[in-house]
C-alpha cells in the first residue's frame, strides 16, 4: 500500500498471479466472463451510481442521493459477491461496445499498477476522452515518449517523493492564511459548511498552484468547473473550443508572469516553452485535482470529530509545534488518508491493455479497459479486518488492532494509486491539507452536525462533502 511519505512499496505478485509459469501450460483461451445477470448487477449496483456521481466533477445532489441510500455499501458487497462466486479473476465484462475487465484479486491490483503504462496504459480510451475536454495533453492522458516527458516535469514541479515541498515555506503561510480566515467566519457565524470551507480552501491553492494574483479569479475557475462538468461524460459530448481556449489563454497568463513561490514560477522554470511536455496543459491537473483534496480534508475533519480519541492526539500534535514552520504533521497526514481510503476521490481506477497479457486463468486481449474499483479493495471486510473501521495506524506505522496485520504491507490501499503512475501531488497533497486542517483546529473547536451519527468504528460507505457541517467555537 501507499505509505504516509509517498513512497510504495512494491509488492511482489503471488504465484497465483504470475502470468508465466515454465512448468503450467499457458492457458489460451480468453479469462472467464460475468453472466449477463451478473453483468447487470455489477452495472447497476456498481458502475452506474458510481459514474453518475461524477468521475471528473462531483454531482452534489446525486453524491446526497447516493449518501442516503448508502450506495457505495451495496456496490462494495456486490463486488465482494462476484469475487466469492467467480474467485480471483479478472473477468471480462460481455459488453457489446468495449472489451472491459474487472479485477478481483488483491495482488491483481499491484499487477495492473506497478505494470503501468506498459502493458497497462494510464491514456485509455474513457480517459482520454474525459481529460481532453479541458486537458489533452496531460500527463494522466499521455502515452509513450510524451507521457515519460510530461511525467518527468510534473515530479520535479511537485517535489514529488519529498514529504516537504521545497516551496513549503509559501505554501504553508499561504495555507494558514487562507484557513485562518475560514477559522474566524466559522467561528463569527458559528458554523462551517461545505461552502465556507470550499471557498477558502479554493482560494489557498489557487494561490499556490498560480499565484497570489490568482486568489479571486472566479471565471477561472468557473470555466475549469464547467470544462469538469463536460468531461464527465467523456467522449459523449463535443469539445467546448471557446471555453478551453479561454482557460489555456487565462492559464498561459500566469504561466508567464511565473510568479515566485507559485508551482506556476516553478514550472516556467523546469519547462521552458518546451512543445513536448506543453506546460499549461499539465496545469489544469493540478487545479482539478485539489478540489478532491477539499473533500478529503473536509471529511478527515467530521472523523476527528466523531473520534474524540484520535483528536486529541491530533491535539496533542499540533500544540507542541510552532505551526509557521513546514512540517510533516503525521497524524494530521493520516487523517486524510484514511478519509480517501474510506471514501476514495478516485474510486475507478482504469488501465488499458497495450498488448495480450496472460493470467493463470486465460487471457485479456489487446485493447481491453480493466478497472480497478478502489472501494472494494479499501472496505473488503473479507479480506481486511478493519475495512470500515477509522484507523489512522495503517498510515502511521504504529500497527494495528485486528487481524489485517498483512495489510500494513501488501493489502492494496491505492487512494493515490501505485507504482509509475502514482499521483505525484500525494505529499504536496498531504503538506497542504495537514496544514489547513492544523490551522482550523489551533483555536477552534468543531463539533459535528452533519453527519450527526457518524461512527468511527463502522463508517457509512457514502459521506457527501456537500452535506458535512459543523458548529464552530473558539477554544
Ligand atoms: C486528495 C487528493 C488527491 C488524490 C486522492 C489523488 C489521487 C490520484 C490518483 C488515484 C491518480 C492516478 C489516476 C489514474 O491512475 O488514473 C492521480 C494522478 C495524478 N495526480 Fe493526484 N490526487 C490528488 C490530488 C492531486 C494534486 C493536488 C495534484 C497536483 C497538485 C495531483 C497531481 C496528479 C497528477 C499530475 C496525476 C497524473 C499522474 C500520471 O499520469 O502519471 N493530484 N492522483
Amino acid at each position: 500500500m501507499s505509505s504516509p511519505s509517498g513512497t510504495t512499496p512494491r509488492a511482489q505478485p503471488t504465484e497465483s498471479t504470475q502470468p508465466t509459469d515454465p512448468t503450467e501450460p499457458e492457458p489460451t483461451g480468453p479469462v472467464p466472463r460475468l453472466g449477463p445477470a451478473d453483468t447487470a448487477r455489477l452495472a447497476a449496483r456498481v458502475l452506474i451510481p458510481t459514474i453518475a456521481q461524477g468521475a471528473i466533477a462531483r454531482r452534489p445532489r446525486v453524491v446526497g442521493l447516493a449518501e442516503r441510500l448508502d450506495l457505495d455499501a451495496r456496490a462494495v458487497a456486490t463486488v465482494q459477491d462476484l469475487h466469492r462466486r467467480y474467485g480471483d479473476g479478472p473477468v471480462r465484462l460481455p459488453l457489446p461496445v468495449r472489451r472491459f475487465a474487472l479485477v478481483l484479486a488483491p495482488q491483481d491490483v499491484h499487477r495492473v499498477l506497478e505494470g503501468s503504462p506498459e502493458p497497462f496504459a494510464l491514456a485509455n480510451r474513457e480517459k482520454q476522452g474525459a481529460l481532453g475536454q479541458f486537458q489533452p495533453h496531460g500527463v494522466l492522458a499521455s502515452h509513450g515518449e510524451e507521457r515519460a516527458e510530461r511525467r518527468r516535469v510534473n515530479e520535479s514541479v511537485l517535489d514529488t517523493p519529498q514529504p516537504v515541498h521545497r516551496l513549503a515555506g509559501d505554501v504553508v503561510a499561504t495555507v494558514r492564511e487562507e484557513a485562518r480566515l475560514v477559522a474566524q467566519q466559522a467561528a463569527r457565524t458559528g458554523r462551517l459548511d461545505w461552502a465556507a470551507y470550499s471557498t477558502g480552501w479554493r482560494r489557498a491553492f489557487r494561490r499556490v498552484v498560480l499565484g497570489d494574483a490568482a486568489r479571486d479569479d472566479e471565471g477561472l475557475q468557473q470555466d475549469l468547473d464547467a470544462l469538469r462538468y463536460r468531461a464527465n461524460w467523456s467522449y459523449f459530448l463535443p469539445r467546448s473550443r471557446t471555453r478551453r481556449d479561454r482557460l489555456r489563454g487565462r492559464l498561459g497568463q500566469y504561466l508567464e508572469r511565473a510568479e515566485p513561490g507559485s508551482l506556476a514560477g516553478l514550472l516556467a522554470q523546469t519547462a521552458g516553452e518546451d512543445s513536448v511536455v506543453d506546460p499549461v496543459d499539465q496545469i489544469p491537473q493540478w487545479l482539478f485535482a485539489f478540489d478532491p483534496a477539499g473533500m478529503a480534508s473536509i471529511r478527515a475533519l467530521a472523523l476527528l470529530a466523531a473520534a474524540p480519541e484520535e483528536a486529541g492526539r491530533v491535539r496533542a500534535e499540533i500544540e507542541g509545534v510552532d505551526l509557521d514552520v513546514p512540517q510533516e504533521l503525521r497524524r494530521l497526514r493520516a487523517a486524510v488518508l484514511e478519509s480517501v481510503r474510506l471514501w476514495p476521490t478516485t474510486p475507478m481506477i482504469l488501465r488499458e491493455t497495450t498488448r495480450d497479457v496472460s493470467w493463470p486463468t486465460g487471457r485479456l486481449a489487446a485493447g481491453t479497459a480493466v478497472l480497478v474499483y478502489a472501494p472494494f479493495f479499501h472496505r473488503d471486510d473479507d479480506g481486511l479486518a478493519v475495512a470500515h473501521r477509522f484507523t489512522p495506524e495503517l498510515w502511521t506505522g504504529e500497527g494495528h488492532d485486528g487481524t489485517a496485520g498483512d495489510a500494513a504491507t501488501d493489502w492494496p490501499l491505492v487512494p493515490f494509486s501505485e507504482g509509475p503512475g502514482v499521483c505525484p501531488g500525494q505529499n504536496l497533497v498531504l503538506l497542504t491539507t495537514s496544514t489547513f486542517l492544523a490551522t482550523l483546529l489551533e483555536h477552534h473547536d468543531h463539533a459535528l452536525e452533519h453527519p450527526a451519527s457518524l461512527d468511527p468504528d463502522h463508517v457509512p460507505g457514502v459521506v457527501s462533502p456537500f452535506r458535512v457541517r459543523f458548529r464552530t467555537t473558539g477554544r
